[in-house]
């Protein structure tokens, strides 16, 4: 069996660059402490107390939650919970035999382990419910990983989740690796009131739950104030407000009802444990952009993205429209089932009739797919192999966009006549509809990843117009960042100062200039942002500013910010872009020991990581220790040829070795991949000059 690393690169860094450019520290602590006016005697932070302690007061919304996914999202493996079939069963997927079976009471499952050798572990928790279900094996350290054979429920079988895409042991993506270790990966969408507690002293887990699935009080936030104010008689309760409520969910708009699901319905770096004190989606989480990899162009799905980023897009999100406008909050069944869930706000006659979607209402005896309303404007894409999510777009089907720009279609590729070639789509559109002349966003974003010269004017156009959904919005400016022109700089300090804290974010990122006073006054202000993570990523720019361009209360300001940063990335030690960014960070900050302790410890965690590798062969270069920087740099090349900027340090260092026909070897190499390089140019160069002197 053998893994192209690149691609399992390309995997990891669809996980973990999200995390780097936007991972952003823990939420503060004393915000998560601080419900609205609390009356003085009960000035202790509210705690988790349990659904059983709401239910005897709110019987109606507890049964609804009973037994919903929320309910089911994580358990004990039970007889209850279990869905899998243990009863001698087996699976075989890529040379290898997997049998679940019974023993003494509990659930186990014998597969090869860590080292490739067969072993029998017991199941400890099931992730999931339907449409399949997943399975917790707990190995040393705290930790729980998660299986890669899961139960379908529908057809009544086990199916290996990465049978396309086999994992050796010792890989990172294997069921014994990192990438599926349940503590950091999936624990906090999947319970309540989770602790993470991760130690890199020991590298181990000590990580806790209120609740083993998503509960109450996931949503409601810590009870304990609310249940000790109801059980006093009517008469005696004080005034509080909200009644010690954290989350006050009946004057929830519909922006915070979203944002309160954004923290699991997102794709998203984690700040930390949740607080669930705020409502705002950015502060406590960074959301993803629109990015290559995650979405299509237009902004349709494409990874695993879950909700926020699609809906968010939406004209109906714009509009004011919430989850509970077609979810239950508590069951999470639509409200009404079919075309008359849309029907409670669209007219039945301009919309539910063939003059608007052009279909019979009935297909050869049958209701027609083409005469529903969420075919056309929430197609469906399979996830986990066998799991149908819906686009939360809620977006026109443009089979011209597809034309133009290779994005999927609802009436093709992601829908129902995925047969049918494109000009028949296209051309029963024409029919239909006529011809669509309204401009997508997509096509300015596809030019952008394009890195088109002409999209430029575009890019900067619509990072600004506050007409179009702020994720659209950051999106452009973040493409915009690829150039390097006035326009663009005028556009990210135009984002620096935009009333979204996502879009602040994005350019607080990505924002530069030649000018240092202008850098400083720029980015100074967003010390003080009301979003943590944005004066967190303002911090990371201006750490190693000297402090005579800064005002005392700048200083402050500065060293707290910089300190939520640290807090953040401390959060996330467990994996090696947090140690990477850390040793970054304490380079700049001229603390090269523990910049050196970073790098090492990102390396010690995923060993194929080429950054902290490239970074620590410099480190080590200046204080004279070129043997090891060497064979840091020939592992990253041999591994990644394409590394060019691993062949231009090597090149640089073999040349100060002295060793000059190998230098010259890897300059040309990295001048050769990177034709816009100057310093590689001028280098590959004189070293040639100085070959052919030598010759002569
Ligand atoms: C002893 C009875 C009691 C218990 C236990 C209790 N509540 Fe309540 N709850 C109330 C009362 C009474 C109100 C009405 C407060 C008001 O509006 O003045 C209320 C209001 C609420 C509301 C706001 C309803 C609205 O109008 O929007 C929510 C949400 C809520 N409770 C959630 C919970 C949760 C979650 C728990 C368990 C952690 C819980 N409650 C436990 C009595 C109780
Ligand atoms: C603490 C994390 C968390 C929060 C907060 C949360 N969810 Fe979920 N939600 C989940 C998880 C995990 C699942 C999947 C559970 C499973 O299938 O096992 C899920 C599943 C769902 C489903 C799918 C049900 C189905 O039939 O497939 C809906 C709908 C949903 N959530 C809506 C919401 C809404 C609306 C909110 C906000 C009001 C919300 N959720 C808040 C974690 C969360
Ligand atoms: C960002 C939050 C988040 C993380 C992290 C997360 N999940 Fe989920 N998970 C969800 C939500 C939300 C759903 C429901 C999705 C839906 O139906 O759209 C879900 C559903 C599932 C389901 C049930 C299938 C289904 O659609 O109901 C399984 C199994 C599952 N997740 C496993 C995992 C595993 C394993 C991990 C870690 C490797 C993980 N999840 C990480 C949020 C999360
Ligand atoms: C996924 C998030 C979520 C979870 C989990 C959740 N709620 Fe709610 N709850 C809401 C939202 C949002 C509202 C207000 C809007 C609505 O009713 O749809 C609400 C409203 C309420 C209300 C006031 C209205 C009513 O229906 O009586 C009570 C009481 C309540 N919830 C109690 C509970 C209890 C008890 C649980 C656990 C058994 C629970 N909630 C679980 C999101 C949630
Ligand atoms: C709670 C009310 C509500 C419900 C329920 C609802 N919508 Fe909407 N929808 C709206 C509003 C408001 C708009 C924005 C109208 C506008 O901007 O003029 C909208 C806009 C749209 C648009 C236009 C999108 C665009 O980009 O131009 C489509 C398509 C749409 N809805 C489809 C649906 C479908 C399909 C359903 C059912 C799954 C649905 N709606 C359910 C309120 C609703
Ligand atoms: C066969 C595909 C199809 C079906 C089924 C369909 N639509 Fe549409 N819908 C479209 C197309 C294409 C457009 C854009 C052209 C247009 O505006 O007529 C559109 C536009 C819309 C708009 C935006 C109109 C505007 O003026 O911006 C709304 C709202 C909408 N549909 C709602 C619905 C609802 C509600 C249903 C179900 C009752 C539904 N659609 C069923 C294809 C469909
Ligand atoms: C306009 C109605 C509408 C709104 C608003 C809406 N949903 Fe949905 N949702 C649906 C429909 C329809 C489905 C698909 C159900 C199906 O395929 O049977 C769905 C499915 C889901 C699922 C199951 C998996 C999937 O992706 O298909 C989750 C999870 C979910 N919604 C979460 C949310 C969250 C969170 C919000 C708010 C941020 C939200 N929804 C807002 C209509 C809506």
């Amino acid at each position: 069996m053998s893994v192209d690393p690149l691609r399992r690169y390309r995997l990891i860094g669809v996980i973990a660059t999200g995390l780097i450019a936007t991972a952003v520290p823990l939420w503060l602590a004393r915000r998560a402490v601080d419900p609205p006016a609390r009356s003085p005697s009960s000035a202790k932070p509210p705690t988790f107390v349990g659904r059983h302690a709401c239910r005897p007061c709110h019987q109606q919304p507890y049964e609804k939650w009973l037994g919903s996914d929320h309910d089911m999202s994580m358990a004990l493996a039970d007889e209850a919970h279990v869905l899998g079939d243990f009863e001698n069963a087996a699976l075989h997927t890529n040379g290898i035999t997997t049998t679940f079976f019974r023993q003494g009471g509990r659930y186990m499952v014998r597969t090869p382990g860590k080292t490739g050798v067969v072993e029998t572990f017991p199941i400890a928790y099931t992730l999931g419910f339907e449409p399949l279900q997943q399975y917790l094996v707990a190995v040393p350290g705290g930790r729980l990983q998660c299986l890669p054979f899961a139960w379908d429920e529908q057809r009544g079988q086990w199916f290996d989740l990465h049978e396309a895409d086999p994992r050796p042991p010792g890989d990172w993506l294997h069921w014994t690796g990192a990438g599926q270790n349940w503590n950091s990966m999936c624990a906090q969408c999947h319970s309540t009131g989770l602790r993470k507690n991760f130690d890199p002293e020991t590298n181990s887990y000590q990580t806790s739950w209120s609740e083993i699935d998503v509960s109450c009080e996931a949503c409601h936030g810590p009870a304990s104030l609310h249940v000790t104010w109801a059980k006093m008689p009517a008469m005696a309760r004080p005034r509080l407000d909200n009644a010690g409520l954290v989350v006050n969910t009946k004057e929830l708009t519909a922006r915070q009802e979203v944002a309160l699901c954004a923290p699991c319905h997102s794709r998203r770096s984690e700040l930390g444990d949740l607080d669930h004190s705020g409502t705002d989606s950015v502060d406590r989480q960074m959301p993803s952009l629109l990015s290559e990899g995650l979405y299509h162009a237009d902004g349709q799905i494409l990874d695993e993205v879950y909700v926020w980023g699609s809906f968010t897009q939406s004209r109906m999100y714009a509009r004011e429209v919430r989850c509970s406008d077609c979810h239950d909050s508590h069951r999470l069944t639509l409200r009404q089932p079919g075309n008359s869930l849309c029907l409670r706000c669209h007219r039945a006659d301009t919309y539910d009739t063939k003059e608007h979607h052009f279909h019979q209402q009935t297909y050869r005896g049958a209701p027609s797919a083409g005469a529903v309303c969420i075919s056309c404007h929430m197609p469906q894409q399979k996830y986990m192999r066998i799991d149908e999510r819906a686009d939360h777009s809620i977006r026109i089907p443009r089979p011209d966009l597809t034309a133009q720009l290779g994005t999927p279609n609802a009436c093709g590729q992601a829908g129902c006549h995925q047969d049918k070639p494109l000009d028949w789509i296209t051309d029963a559109y024409l029919k239909w509809y006529g011809q669509v002349t309204k401009p997508h966003y997509g096509a300015i974003l596809a030019a952008g990843r394009a890195e088109q010269s002409e999209a430029l004017p575009q890019l900067s156009r619509l990072a600004g117009d506050v007409l179009y959904p702020a994720v659209v919005r950051a999106t452009a400016l973040e493409l915009l960042s690829r150039y390097s022109s006035a326009e663009s700089v005028g556009a990210l300090e135009r984002g620096l100062v935009d009333a979204n804290p996502l879009i602040r974010h994005t350019a607080a990122v990505a924002f530069t200039s030649d000018d240092l006073t202008n850098f400083v006054e720029r980015l100074t202000p967003l010390l003080h942002d009301p979003s943590t993570a944005v004066r967190a990523q303002a911090a990371l720019r201006l750490a190693d500013v000297p402090v005579s361009r800064l005002k005392p209360y700048q200083l402050t300001a500065r060293t707290e910010a910089l300190d939520a940063y640290v807090k953040g990335m401390t959060h996330s030690l467990d994996f090696a872009f947090a140690n990477h960014n850390l040793g970054q960070l304490f380079e700049r900050l001229d603390r090269p020991k523990r910049a050196e302790q970073f790098y090492r410890q990102a390396i010690a965690i995923d060993d194929l990581d080429f950054r902290p590798k490239i970074n620590l062969a410099i480190l080590l270069n200046r204080t004279a220790r070129n043997a090891e920087a060497e064979k840091l740099l020939k592992a990253v090349v041999n591994h990644y040829p394409e590394q060019y900027d691993a062949h231009y340090a090597l090149g640089l260092l073999l040349g100060e070795m002295r060793r000059y026909r190998e230098a010259e070897h890897h300059l040309s190499r990295a001048a050769a991949g990177m034709p816009n390089h100057a310093g590689a140019a001028r280098n590959l160069s004189a070293i040639r000059r100085f070959l052919r002197q030598r010759q002569q």
